[in-house]
Protein backbone atom coordinates (compact mmCIF):
# COMPACT_ATOMS: atom_id res chain seq x y z
CA UNK A 1 0.00 0.00 0.00
CA UNK A 2 3.51 2.67 0.49
CA UNK A 3 3.72 4.96 -1.84
CA UNK A 4 0.51 3.57 -3.74
CA UNK A 5 -0.61 4.84 -7.01
CA UNK A 6 -2.94 7.96 -6.92
CA UNK A 7 -6.79 6.99 -7.45
CA UNK A 8 -6.95 9.81 -9.97
CA UNK A 9 -4.37 11.84 -11.30
CA UNK A 10 -5.04 15.46 -13.19
CA UNK A 11 -2.02 17.53 -14.52
CA UNK A 12 -1.78 20.79 -15.72
CA UNK A 13 -5.56 20.19 -17.73
CA UNK A 14 -6.67 23.47 -20.14
CA UNK A 15 -9.46 23.69 -21.97
CA UNK A 16 -11.49 26.23 -23.63
CA UNK A 17 -14.85 26.91 -25.23
CA UNK A 18 -14.99 29.33 -28.13
CA UNK A 19 -12.26 31.48 -27.04
CA UNK A 20 -13.25 31.41 -23.33
CA UNK A 21 -10.00 29.32 -20.83
CA UNK A 22 -12.74 27.13 -18.99
CA UNK A 23 -9.72 25.32 -17.37
CA UNK A 24 -6.29 26.90 -16.53
CA UNK A 25 -3.32 24.40 -15.67
CA UNK A 26 -5.87 22.44 -13.58
CA UNK A 27 -3.84 19.56 -11.44
CA UNK A 28 -4.58 17.77 -8.28
CA UNK A 29 -4.24 14.52 -6.76
CA UNK A 30 -6.46 12.18 -5.27
CA UNK A 31 -5.03 9.00 -3.37
CA UNK A 32 -6.83 5.90 -2.49
CA UNK A 33 -9.77 5.41 -0.71
CA UNK A 34 -10.23 8.97 -0.43
CA UNK A 35 -13.38 10.90 -0.41
CA UNK A 36 -12.53 14.33 -2.53
CA UNK A 37 -14.56 17.09 -2.64
CA UNK A 38 -14.64 19.35 -5.66
CA UNK A 39 -15.64 22.86 -5.12
CA UNK A 40 -16.44 25.63 -6.73
CA UNK A 41 -18.99 28.31 -7.70
CA UNK A 42 -21.41 27.43 -10.87
CA UNK A 43 -19.26 28.15 -13.87
CA UNK A 44 -16.16 26.90 -12.54
CA UNK A 45 -15.30 24.28 -14.90
CA UNK A 46 -16.21 21.73 -12.35
CA UNK A 47 -18.19 19.22 -14.52
CA UNK A 48 -15.93 19.81 -17.49
CA UNK A 49 -13.17 18.54 -15.45
CA UNK A 50 -15.23 15.93 -14.56
CA UNK A 51 -16.25 15.18 -17.97
CA UNK A 52 -13.00 14.91 -19.03
CA UNK A 53 -12.25 12.31 -16.26
CA UNK A 54 -14.97 10.41 -17.77
CA UNK A 55 -13.51 10.28 -21.13
CA UNK A 56 -16.29 12.18 -22.72
CA UNK A 57 -14.19 14.90 -23.08
CA UNK A 58 -11.05 15.31 -24.95
CA UNK A 59 -9.17 18.76 -22.63
CA UNK A 60 -7.27 20.94 -24.96
CA UNK A 61 -4.01 19.80 -23.44
CA UNK A 62 -3.45 18.40 -19.95
CA UNK A 63 -3.64 14.36 -18.98
CA UNK A 64 -5.68 12.64 -16.64
CA UNK A 65 -5.11 9.55 -15.05
CA UNK A 66 -7.11 7.15 -13.20
CA UNK A 67 -5.50 4.07 -11.17
CA UNK A 68 -2.32 4.98 -13.46
CA UNK A 69 -4.15 4.70 -16.99
CA UNK A 70 -4.56 7.47 -19.15
CA UNK A 71 -8.08 8.15 -20.06
CA UNK A 72 -7.04 10.00 -23.08
CA UNK A 73 -4.66 6.27 -24.38
CA UNK A 74 -6.95 4.12 -22.78
CA UNK A 75 -10.68 5.16 -22.42
CA UNK A 76 -12.15 1.48 -22.12
CA UNK A 77 -10.10 0.32 -19.33
CA UNK A 78 -10.92 3.66 -17.56
CA UNK A 79 -14.84 3.19 -18.05
CA UNK A 80 -14.50 0.05 -16.32
CA UNK A 81 -13.02 1.68 -13.42
CA UNK A 82 -15.06 4.36 -12.58
CA UNK A 83 -18.67 4.58 -11.87
CA UNK A 84 -19.71 8.32 -13.58
CA UNK A 85 -22.53 10.00 -12.42
CA UNK A 86 -23.57 13.06 -14.20
CA UNK A 87 -25.65 16.03 -13.01
CA UNK A 88 -28.92 15.88 -13.78
CA UNK A 89 -29.13 12.35 -14.90
CA UNK A 90 -32.22 10.71 -16.01
CA UNK A 91 -33.82 7.74 -15.37
CA UNK A 92 -36.00 5.19 -17.19
CA UNK A 93 -39.61 5.91 -15.24
CA UNK A 94 -42.03 3.00 -16.96
CA UNK A 95 -39.93 0.40 -15.26
CA UNK A 96 -39.59 -1.12 -12.05
CA UNK A 97 -36.02 -0.55 -10.05
CA UNK A 98 -35.36 -3.84 -10.03
CA UNK A 99 -35.65 -3.70 -14.11
CA UNK A 100 -33.33 -0.72 -14.48
CA UNK A 101 -30.76 -2.08 -12.49
CA UNK A 102 -31.03 -5.62 -14.91
CA UNK A 103 -31.21 -3.59 -17.82
CA UNK A 104 -27.90 -1.78 -16.81
CA UNK A 105 -26.39 -4.77 -15.63
CA UNK A 106 -26.74 -6.51 -19.16
CA UNK A 107 -25.60 -3.25 -20.99
CA UNK A 108 -22.28 -3.54 -18.57
CA UNK A 109 -22.12 -7.19 -19.44
CA UNK A 110 -22.24 -7.77 -15.79
CA UNK A 111 -21.86 -11.76 -15.83
CA UNK A 112 -23.03 -12.41 -12.44
CA UNK A 113 -26.77 -11.76 -11.75
CA UNK A 114 -26.56 -11.61 -7.90
CA UNK A 115 -24.76 -8.70 -8.43
CA UNK A 116 -28.39 -6.17 -9.07
CA UNK A 117 -29.25 -8.00 -5.60
CA UNK A 118 -26.12 -7.19 -3.99
CA UNK A 119 -26.39 -3.35 -5.01
CA UNK A 120 -29.92 -3.33 -4.45
CA UNK A 121 -29.23 -4.55 -0.73
CA UNK A 122 -26.28 -2.10 -0.17
CA UNK A 123 -28.14 1.11 -1.45
CA UNK A 124 -31.81 -0.10 0.88
CA UNK A 125 -33.59 -0.18 -2.41
CA UNK A 126 -34.93 -3.54 -1.62
CA UNK A 127 -38.64 -2.29 -0.44
CA UNK A 128 -38.98 -0.65 -3.36
CA UNK A 129 -37.33 -2.69 -6.25
CA UNK A 130 -40.46 -3.80 -7.57
CA UNK A 131 -41.93 -0.39 -8.04
CA UNK A 132 -41.73 2.08 -10.92
CA UNK A 133 -39.42 4.41 -11.18
CA UNK A 134 -41.13 7.19 -11.56
CA UNK A 135 -43.17 6.70 -8.05
CA UNK A 136 -39.55 7.35 -6.33
CA UNK A 137 -38.73 10.71 -4.40
CA UNK A 138 -35.97 12.88 -5.41
CA UNK A 139 -33.18 11.10 -3.35
CA UNK A 140 -34.50 7.47 -4.03
CA UNK A 141 -33.54 8.20 -7.53
CA UNK A 142 -30.32 9.68 -6.74
CA UNK A 143 -29.75 6.44 -4.39
CA UNK A 144 -31.01 4.43 -7.53
CA UNK A 145 -28.11 6.06 -9.99
CA UNK A 146 -25.48 5.59 -7.34
CA UNK A 147 -27.18 1.76 -7.15
CA UNK A 148 -25.90 1.68 -11.19
CA UNK A 149 -23.08 3.34 -10.81
CA UNK A 150 -21.97 0.40 -9.09
CA UNK A 151 -23.15 -2.58 -10.96
CA UNK A 152 -19.56 -2.87 -12.50
CA UNK A 153 -17.99 -2.81 -9.39
CA UNK A 154 -16.01 0.24 -10.08
CA UNK A 155 -12.86 1.32 -7.82
CA UNK A 156 -13.28 5.07 -8.65
CA UNK A 157 -16.80 6.80 -7.82
CA UNK A 158 -16.95 9.99 -9.91
CA UNK A 159 -19.95 12.22 -8.96
CA UNK A 160 -21.45 15.42 -10.77
CA UNK A 161 -23.06 17.41 -7.95
CA UNK A 162 -24.42 14.63 -6.40
CA UNK A 163 -26.58 16.12 -3.30
CA UNK A 164 -28.01 19.30 -5.67
CA UNK A 165 -31.51 19.65 -4.81
CA UNK A 166 -32.10 16.59 -2.50
CA UNK A 167 -33.97 17.56 0.30
CA UNK A 168 -32.32 17.12 4.17
CA UNK A 169 -32.83 14.02 4.50
CA UNK A 170 -32.37 12.39 1.29
CA UNK A 171 -28.61 14.68 1.25
CA UNK A 172 -27.90 12.73 4.67
CA UNK A 173 -28.64 9.18 3.16
CA UNK A 174 -26.38 9.95 0.36
CA UNK A 175 -24.11 11.52 2.48
CA UNK A 176 -24.39 8.21 4.57
CA UNK A 177 -24.01 5.57 1.49
CA UNK A 178 -21.10 7.63 0.50
CA UNK A 179 -19.34 6.74 3.63
CA UNK A 180 -20.18 3.52 3.02
CA UNK A 181 -18.48 2.96 -0.06
CA UNK A 182 -15.60 4.55 1.26
CA UNK A 183 -15.11 1.91 3.69
CA UNK A 184 -16.02 -0.69 0.77
CA UNK A 185 -12.95 0.14 -0.24
CA UNK A 186 -14.16 2.87 -3.03
CA UNK A 187 -12.35 6.46 -3.60
CA UNK A 188 -14.82 9.04 -4.36
CA UNK A 189 -14.48 12.24 -6.05
CA UNK A 190 -17.54 14.17 -5.81
CA UNK A 191 -18.30 18.12 -7.27
CA UNK A 192 -20.16 20.61 -5.31
CA UNK A 193 -21.23 24.30 -5.70
CA UNK A 194 -22.55 24.41 -2.02
CA UNK A 195 -19.45 24.12 -0.06
CA UNK A 196 -21.31 22.66 3.34
CA UNK A 197 -23.50 20.19 1.50
CA UNK A 198 -21.16 17.34 1.71
CA UNK A 199 -17.88 18.63 3.23
CA UNK A 200 -18.08 17.01 6.43
CA UNK A 201 -17.50 13.74 4.77
CA UNK A 202 -14.52 14.44 2.62
CA UNK A 203 -11.07 14.08 3.85
CA UNK A 204 -9.40 16.16 0.86
CA UNK A 205 -10.91 18.74 -1.18
CA UNK A 206 -9.86 20.98 -4.05
CA UNK A 207 -11.16 24.56 -4.63
CA UNK A 208 -11.73 25.33 -8.29
CA UNK A 209 -12.90 29.09 -8.82
CA UNK A 210 -12.60 30.34 -12.68
CA UNK A 211 -11.04 27.53 -14.22
CA UNK A 212 -8.11 27.86 -11.63
CA UNK A 213 -7.26 25.10 -8.78
CA UNK A 214 -6.78 27.75 -6.00
CA UNK A 215 -6.08 25.02 -3.43
CA UNK A 216 -5.68 21.08 -2.95
CA UNK A 217 -4.98 18.65 -0.29
CA UNK A 218 -6.34 17.01 2.78
CA UNK A 219 -8.31 19.37 4.94
CA UNK A 220 -5.70 19.41 8.23
CA UNK A 221 -2.92 19.81 5.62
CA UNK A 222 -4.23 22.70 3.46
CA UNK A 223 -5.24 24.61 7.09
CA UNK A 224 -1.44 23.75 8.03
CA UNK A 225 -0.09 25.19 4.89
CA UNK A 226 -2.22 28.27 5.26
CA UNK A 227 -1.28 29.42 8.89
CA UNK A 228 2.93 28.95 7.64
CA UNK A 229 1.98 31.57 5.28
CA UNK A 230 0.36 33.81 7.18
CA UNK A 231 2.98 33.59 9.88
CA UNK A 232 4.17 37.28 10.41
CA UNK A 233 7.70 37.62 9.17
CA UNK A 234 10.72 36.75 11.76
CA UNK A 235 8.83 34.12 12.98
CA UNK A 236 10.99 31.04 12.05
CA UNK A 237 9.72 28.94 9.80
CA UNK A 238 6.85 27.04 10.48
CA UNK A 239 4.49 28.12 13.15
CA UNK A 240 2.73 25.71 15.15
CA UNK A 241 -0.87 27.86 16.71
CA UNK A 242 0.02 28.34 20.11
CA UNK A 243 -1.24 25.59 21.99
CA UNK A 244 -4.42 26.36 24.82
CA UNK A 245 -3.47 26.49 28.23
CA UNK A 246 -5.14 26.85 31.90
CA UNK A 247 -7.37 27.49 33.22
CA UNK A 248 -8.63 25.53 31.06
CA UNK A 249 -5.47 23.40 30.31
CA UNK A 250 -2.87 23.70 33.15
CA UNK A 251 -0.10 25.27 33.80
CA UNK A 252 -1.32 29.11 32.29
CA UNK A 253 0.15 32.25 33.46
CA UNK A 254 -1.45 34.53 31.11
CA UNK A 255 -3.29 37.69 31.31
CA UNK A 256 -6.69 38.82 29.74
CA UNK A 257 -7.31 39.59 26.00
CA UNK A 258 -10.83 41.70 25.60
CA UNK A 259 -10.67 42.13 21.48
CA UNK A 260 -10.64 39.22 19.21
CA UNK A 261 -10.05 41.44 16.41
CA UNK A 262 -6.03 41.53 17.90
CA UNK A 263 -6.05 38.12 17.01
CA UNK A 264 -3.41 37.27 19.50
CA UNK A 265 -3.85 34.38 22.05
CA UNK A 266 -3.04 35.48 26.05
CA UNK A 267 0.43 34.74 25.20
CA UNK A 268 0.84 37.35 23.08
CA UNK A 269 1.28 35.37 19.79
CA UNK A 270 -0.11 36.48 16.61
CA UNK A 271 -2.38 33.62 15.36
CA UNK A 272 -2.99 32.76 11.96
CA UNK A 273 -6.56 33.23 10.22
CA UNK A 274 -6.81 30.21 9.24
CA UNK A 275 -5.91 28.78 13.10
CA UNK A 276 -8.64 30.99 14.83
CA UNK A 277 -11.83 29.54 15.75
CA UNK A 278 -15.42 30.66 17.02
CA UNK A 279 -17.18 28.76 19.70
CA UNK A 280 -21.24 29.43 20.64
CA UNK A 281 -22.40 28.88 24.37
CA UNK A 282 -25.23 29.45 25.59
CA UNK A 283 -25.61 29.46 29.34
CA UNK A 284 -28.27 30.34 31.86
CA UNK A 285 -28.19 33.15 33.09
CA UNK A 286 -26.24 36.77 32.97
CA UNK A 287 -23.87 35.87 30.07
CA UNK A 288 -22.25 39.45 30.57
CA UNK A 289 -21.17 38.07 34.57
CA UNK A 290 -20.07 34.67 33.19
CA UNK A 291 -18.01 36.17 30.31
CA UNK A 292 -14.87 37.14 32.52
CA UNK A 293 -14.59 33.68 33.75
CA UNK A 294 -13.30 32.20 30.27
CA UNK A 295 -11.53 36.04 28.85
CA UNK A 296 -7.60 35.11 30.03
CA UNK A 297 -7.61 31.44 29.60
CA UNK A 298 -5.09 30.06 27.56
CA UNK A 299 -6.25 30.33 23.71
CA UNK A 300 -8.58 32.87 24.39
CA UNK A 301 -8.87 35.37 21.71
CA UNK A 302 -12.11 37.49 23.25
CA UNK A 303 -15.18 36.43 24.53
CA UNK A 304 -18.28 38.14 23.17
CA UNK A 305 -21.37 38.70 25.89
CA UNK A 306 -24.67 38.81 24.07
CA UNK A 307 -28.26 38.44 24.92
CA UNK A 308 -30.23 35.65 26.35
CA UNK A 309 -27.25 33.93 27.92
CA UNK A 310 -25.29 33.70 24.25
CA UNK A 311 -21.48 33.65 24.35
CA UNK A 312 -19.54 33.64 21.61
CA UNK A 313 -15.28 33.03 22.84
CA UNK A 314 -13.00 33.41 19.77
CA UNK A 315 -10.14 31.17 20.29
CA UNK A 316 -7.29 28.49 19.13
CA UNK A 317 -7.49 25.46 20.00
CA UNK A 318 -8.87 21.81 19.40
CA UNK A 319 -12.19 19.57 20.40
CA UNK A 320 -10.32 19.85 24.04
CA UNK A 321 -10.28 23.38 24.36
CA UNK A 322 -14.07 23.27 24.24
CA UNK A 323 -14.24 20.02 26.18
CA UNK A 324 -12.10 22.27 28.75
CA UNK A 325 -14.46 25.35 28.54
CA UNK A 326 -17.52 23.69 29.26
CA UNK A 327 -16.05 21.77 32.36
CA UNK A 328 -14.65 25.02 33.87
CA UNK A 329 -17.98 26.58 33.43
CA UNK A 330 -19.35 23.84 35.06
CA UNK A 331 -17.30 23.23 37.94
CA UNK A 332 -17.66 27.31 38.60
CA UNK A 333 -21.89 26.56 38.46
CA UNK A 334 -22.94 27.82 35.09
CA UNK A 335 -25.30 26.23 33.76
CA UNK A 336 -24.60 25.07 30.21
CA UNK A 337 -27.44 24.75 27.87
CA UNK A 338 -25.77 24.70 24.15
CA UNK A 339 -22.28 24.26 23.01
CA UNK A 340 -21.77 24.86 19.62
CA UNK A 341 -18.53 24.66 17.80
CA UNK A 342 -18.72 26.84 15.25
CA UNK A 343 -17.51 27.05 11.12
CA UNK A 344 -15.63 23.79 10.31
CA UNK A 345 -11.62 24.14 8.89
CA UNK A 346 -13.14 23.61 5.37
CA UNK A 347 -15.49 27.00 5.67
CA UNK A 348 -12.13 29.02 6.92
CA UNK A 349 -10.13 27.87 4.57
CA UNK A 350 -11.95 28.69 1.88
CA UNK A 351 -12.63 32.11 3.16
CA UNK A 352 -9.25 32.53 2.74
CA UNK A 353 -8.45 31.29 -0.51
CA UNK A 354 -10.90 32.18 -2.42
CA UNK A 355 -12.61 35.89 -3.91
CA UNK A 356 -16.32 34.95 -2.90
CA UNK A 357 -18.08 34.43 -5.87
CA UNK A 358 -19.38 30.94 -4.36
CA UNK A 359 -23.10 30.48 -3.88
N1 LIG B 1 -20.35 22.67 -24.18
C1 LIG B 1 -20.04 23.93 -23.83
N2 LIG B 1 -19.90 24.89 -24.76
C2 LIG B 1 -19.58 26.16 -24.41
N3 LIG B 1 -19.33 26.54 -23.13
C3 LIG B 1 -19.46 25.62 -22.17
C4 LIG B 1 -19.81 24.27 -22.47
N4 LIG B 1 -19.84 23.58 -21.30
C5 LIG B 1 -19.53 24.46 -20.32
N5 LIG B 1 -19.30 25.69 -20.83
C6 LIG B 1 -18.88 26.87 -20.08
O1 LIG B 1 -17.71 26.53 -19.40
C7 LIG B 1 -17.69 27.09 -18.09
C8 LIG B 1 -17.51 25.99 -17.07
O2 LIG B 1 -18.66 25.17 -17.07
P1 LIG B 1 -18.82 23.90 -16.15
O3 LIG B 1 -17.63 23.03 -16.32
O4 LIG B 1 -20.15 23.30 -16.46
O5 LIG B 1 -18.81 24.53 -14.70
P2 LIG B 1 -19.39 23.98 -13.31
O6 LIG B 1 -19.69 22.53 -13.46
O7 LIG B 1 -18.31 24.28 -12.32
O8 LIG B 1 -20.63 24.78 -13.02
C9 LIG B 1 -18.99 27.86 -17.96
O9 LIG B 1 -18.74 29.21 -18.23
C10 LIG B 1 -19.87 27.25 -19.00
O10 LIG B 1 -20.80 28.18 -19.46
MG1 LIG C 1 -21.43 21.47 -13.15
Amino acid sequence: MSAALPAIRVRHLWHRFGTMDVLRDVSFEVGQGEIFGFIGPNGAGKTTTIRIMATLLEPLSGKVEIDGIDVALAPERVRRLIGYMPDHAGVYERITIREFLEFFAAAYAVPDRAVVGAVIELTELGKLQHRLVAELSKGMKQRLQIARILLHDPKVLVLDEPASDLDPRARIEVRDLLLELKDLGKTIFLSSHILTELSDICTSVGILERGSLVVSGPISEIAERLAARNAPPGADGKREPPTPQSPFLPGNEAGPVHNAERAQTAGGALVPGAARKRLRLRVIGDARSIAPLIEGGGGVLGVEAGLAGQLTVHYVGDERFVAEVVRHLVSRGVGIVGVEPERNELERIFLEVTRGDLQ
